[in-house]
């Protein structure tokens, strides 16, 4: 089966096709349009903004998306669309949609509405065409009960998965995101936006042991996460600090903050892993980027958890992706069938079920 994904949740106007056989993910084709540069110059998303860009960039994005994949766009090649219809900003949740549903009706392909974070947690399990360890990816091998931990700039969820597209939401965060964490320390120290992957790279050079910055909520029995109180420590922190860029003590701070926001994360995780027994761990999310937690997690979960096994995705899907959104999209219409063209609705609060 053929799926063309859509995403245009927040800052990335992304088309795949993404070839099903069996349970097996092949990625076609990705193509991925990223805002970054626009919405700069405002230090955020602007959602208005997003949207206008999202309308420009679709049809552009989904033409060279089956171009690339030599899947045409006719009729009988793509067998299902698969569309982000929530969570994210409304306006930009919309064109997407739109655009699934006006395609739907010309091409007569079934579409099914797709939750952004399904997208994220099937991440890890999404091949490229030409590679050969497909059998990495092959979802039958997949064991259930597993665990998911979806690290975005938006959420941080730790996810219950009983069978492929059974979700439970077993701890979030209170407040701020892991990915908003590390954008809003960025900011305080200076660095340019978005600056998460900033952040990350000066941390490479830095001591983590330097500095001690709060653990929030490492000890707590729940599987809840909070980070607004480390953003409020650097801050306090910074006020008797004199930072100089490019410096040593500035790469210190990162590994330090970095080391604080990752061991919280591979703690619970860890924590979760074992109360529920499971056999997986999905990782997902623009923070699955980042390396320090990628092997933190990994080995943590060899030595404590070591029944399970640990699909982690490939660096170009961890942040947002068309790709993703096939991949679940099609979990989603094994289990419950297409969603009726007159019933896609965007939600941006949509929850995981
Ligand atoms: O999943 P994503 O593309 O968008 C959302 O759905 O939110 O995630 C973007 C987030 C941003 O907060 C960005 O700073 C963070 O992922 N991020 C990273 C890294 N790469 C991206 N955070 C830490 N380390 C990284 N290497
Ligand atoms: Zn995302």
């Amino acid at each position: 089966m053929i799926i063309l994904g859509i995403e245009t949740s927040c800052d990335e106007t992304s088309a795949a096709l993404v070839e099903a056989r069996g349970f097996n993910f092949h990625v076609l084709s990705n193509i991925v349009a990223s805002q970054i540069k626009i919405h700069a110059k405002y230090g955020g998303v602007v959602p208005e903004v997003a949207a206008r860009s999202h309308i420009t960039a679709i049809l552009p994005v989904i033409q060279k998306a089956l171009d690339e994949s030599k899947v045409k766009s006719r009729k009988s090649k793509v067998d299902l669309i698969a569309v982000t219809a929530g969570p994210g900003l409304i306006s930009a949740l919309s064109v997407g949609l739109e655009t699934a549903r006006y395609l739907g009706y010309a091409w007569g392909v079934p579409v099914v509405a797709t939750n952004h974070l399904a997208g994220h947690l099937y991440s890890s399990l999404l091949n490229t065409r030409g590679r050969t360890s497909f059998t990495r990816s092959d979802l039958k091998a997949l064991k259930f009960p597993a665990l998911g931990l979806i690290v975005s700039g938006g959420h941080t969820e730790l996810v219950f998965m009983k069978a492929h597209g059974n979700y439970k939401l077993i701890g979030e965060t209170l407040d701020d995101a892991a990915g908003e964490a590390f954008d809003k320390i960025a900011k305080l120290l200076g660095l340019s936006y978005p600056g998460g992957p900033e952040l990350a790279r000066l941390a490479e050079k830095g001591d983590p042991h330097a500095y001690e910055f709060p653990r929030g909520m490492i000890g707590s029995k729940d599987f809840n996460f909070s980070f607004s109180g480390l953003k409020t420590s650097l801050l306090y922190f910074l006020k008797s600090q004199k930072l100089v860029a490019k410096s040593q003590k500035l790469a210190n701070i990162c590994a330090s903050v970095q080391a604080a926001i990752v061991d919280v994360l591979v703690a619970k995780t860890v924590s979760a892993a074992k109360k529920y027994r499971v056999k997986t761990v999905l990782l997902g999310g623009g923070v699955a980027a980042n390396k320090s937690l990628r092997q933190k997690l990994k080995t943590a979960l060899k030595k404590d958890v070591s029944r399970s096994t640990f699909y982690v995705p490939r660096l170009e899907y961890c942040t947002d992706n068309a790709a993703m959104i096939a991949a679940a999209g099609y979990i989603t219409y094994k289990r419950r069938g297409a969603t009726p063209l007159d019933r896609l609705r965007v939600d941006p609060h949509l929850p995981l079920r």
